[in-house]
Order: C-alpha cells, then sequence, then structure tokens
C-alpha cells in the first residue's frame, strides 16, 4: 500500500485521485484550504479510516511548512500537485481587458505553489518506496496549442510550470524521485468541461495506470491521461 498525498482534494479531480487511492487501502493525505467546508472529503475521511485531512494553501508556505512538520515521519510514495485555478474562466481577458494582479495570482497558485509542495516534501518523497511526484499540467501549457487568443494567465502559467519542472526533474534524480506531468483531458469539473467532457473518475483512473508504470526512465516526460505524450 501506497502513502499518497493529494493538493486541492476537496473536488473535482483531486478529490477522485483520494477517492481512488483510499477505496485501494492507500494511506491518504487529503489536503486544501478550507478542511472544515470540505463536505464531499470529510465523508470520504469517515469512511475510510486511512484518509486524514491537512489544511494547506498552495501559496502559503507557513501552511505547508507545518503539514511537512505534522508527516515529518511519513515517507509519501506519490505526491499529486493538482491544485489549480483558471481566472479567466470567469473574466473576459485579451488586450486592453487584463488584470494583472489576477495574473500574479494564477502565478502563485499554478507555478509557485507547486514549486513551494515540491521542495517542502521532497525528503518525505525520497524517504518512500514509490518516490513519485506528480505534476498536473494542461495541454495548454503546450505552445504549440495555442491557435485562438485568452487563457494568458492560465496559458503562460502552466507553461512555466512546465519549464520549472523540467529543471527540477534533474535536481530530484539526484534523490531517485521520479516526476511525470500530466494532462487530466478534458474534465467535467468546477473549473472545466462541458457536456461532453470526461468525468473525473476515468481522467484519474488513465492517470493512475500512468502513475504506476512509470519509472526513472520517464522523468519528466508530459503525457495526456490516456497515455499520449504531449507537445511541448
Ligand atoms: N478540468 C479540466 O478540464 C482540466 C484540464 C487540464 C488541467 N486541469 C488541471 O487539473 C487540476 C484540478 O482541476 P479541476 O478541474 O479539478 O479544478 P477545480 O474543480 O476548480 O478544483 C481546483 C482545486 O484547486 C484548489 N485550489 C485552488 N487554489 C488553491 C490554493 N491556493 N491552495 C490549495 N488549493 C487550491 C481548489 O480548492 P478551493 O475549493 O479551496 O478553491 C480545488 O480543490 C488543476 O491544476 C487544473 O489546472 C484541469
Amino acid at each position: 500500500m501506497a502513502q499518497v498525498l493529494v493538493t486541492g482534494s476537496n473536488r473535482g479531480i483531486g478529490l477522485e485521485w483520494v477517492r481512488q487511492y483510499a477505496a485501494e487501502g492507500n494511506r491518504v493525505f487529503a489536503t486544501c484550504r478550507h478542511p472544515r467546508e470540505a463536505i464531499e472529503l470529510r465523508a470520504l475521511a469517515e469512511r475510510f479510516e486511512k484518509v486524514s485531512l491537512h489544511r494547506l494553501d498552495v501559496t502559503r508556505t507557513d501552511e505547508i511548512n507545518a503539514v511537512a512538520v505534522e508527516l515529518l515521519s511519513e515517507p509519501i510514495d506519490i505526491l499529486v500537485n493538482n491544485a489549480g485555478i483558471y481566472l479567466e474562466k470567469y473574466r473576459d481577458v485579451g488586450l486592453n481587458r487584463l488584470n494583472y494582479e489576477d495574473w500574479v495570482t494564477t502565478f502563485r497558485v499554478n507555478t509557485l505553489g507547486p514549486v513551494r509542495v515540491t521542495e517542502a516534501f521532497a525528503d518525505h518523497v525520497a524517504r518512500s518506496k514509490e518516490r513519485k511526484v506528480v505534476i498536473t499540467s494542461t495541454h495548454m501549457a503546450s505552445i504549440a496549442d495555442i491557435a485562438v487568443p485568452g487563457a494568458y494567465y492560465y496559458r503562460s502559467t502552466k507553461a512555466a510550470l512546465n519549464a520549472v519542472m523540467e529543471g527540477i526533474t534533474h535536481e530530484l534524480k539526484n534523490m531517485d524521485i521520479a516526476l511525470l506531468l500530466l494532462h487530466p483531458g478534458h474534465v467535467l469539473t468546477r473549473m472545466g468541461g462541458t457536456g461532453t467532457s470526461l468525468m473525473p473518475d476515468k481522467s484519474v483512473e488513465g492517470m493512475r495506470i500512468l502513475v504506476d508504470q512509470f519509472t526513472m526512465k520517464d522523468t519528466g516526460r508530459f503525457f495526456r491521461y490516456d497515455g499520449v505524450e504531449m507537445p511541448w
């Protein structure tokens, strides 16, 4: 059985990572910004005794460090960096319609967040058996994918995430930790999707197969949930 930590686990794809790993009897450290309000996550923790809830906003070093200290004696086999925001979903963005504060906020969550979390938990991962870090990227991070205007905050912060994680891959290799970048697909959550999108369970089932299969020889590669390699 593995020990897994998930960020942004109170809803959407993050909640599904917790549900699936918990259902198989794994130990899951489910982190989110507001554990008390995380109704569905709390229900999972009541059902599965190996699920625990931890307060962790990925922009807050104090909260990240508090969880890292709380879990000091726990190895983490799989660190799932899932939390993310896509503010353009709610706001029209384009030249003369840019909100630079929103852009910086997006950068703090989507780019610096996974870096802060990976930095804080790298030693926990290094002490585990599986030693895997998952980065939740998106096809929208691929510069080759840009055919229309817009989504500048989201695209640029996820492209920056890919770039920094490619670099960090080389540091993690020295700790015998493998890092996988994943695009979950177009998934029906509050952030994404339409009626024809994937449901979170199918996306996470696919991503978990990739997580199971990938080894150090694949570190730094970028795949869609169904195993198709993504362009940079
Ligand atoms: N859905 C898609 O089609 C799709 C496609 C490609 C990539 N992705 C990526 O998949 C990941 C999950 O997305 P989703 O579709 O599940 O979105 P979602 O339903 O909007 O969930 C986003 C999660 O991130 C959390 N979060 C936001 N800011 C946070 C912060 N500062 N600290 C900690 N947690 C924070 C949210 O918590 P709160 O409830 O507290 O806000 C929520 O749990 C994201 O990284 C997203 O970019 C999604």
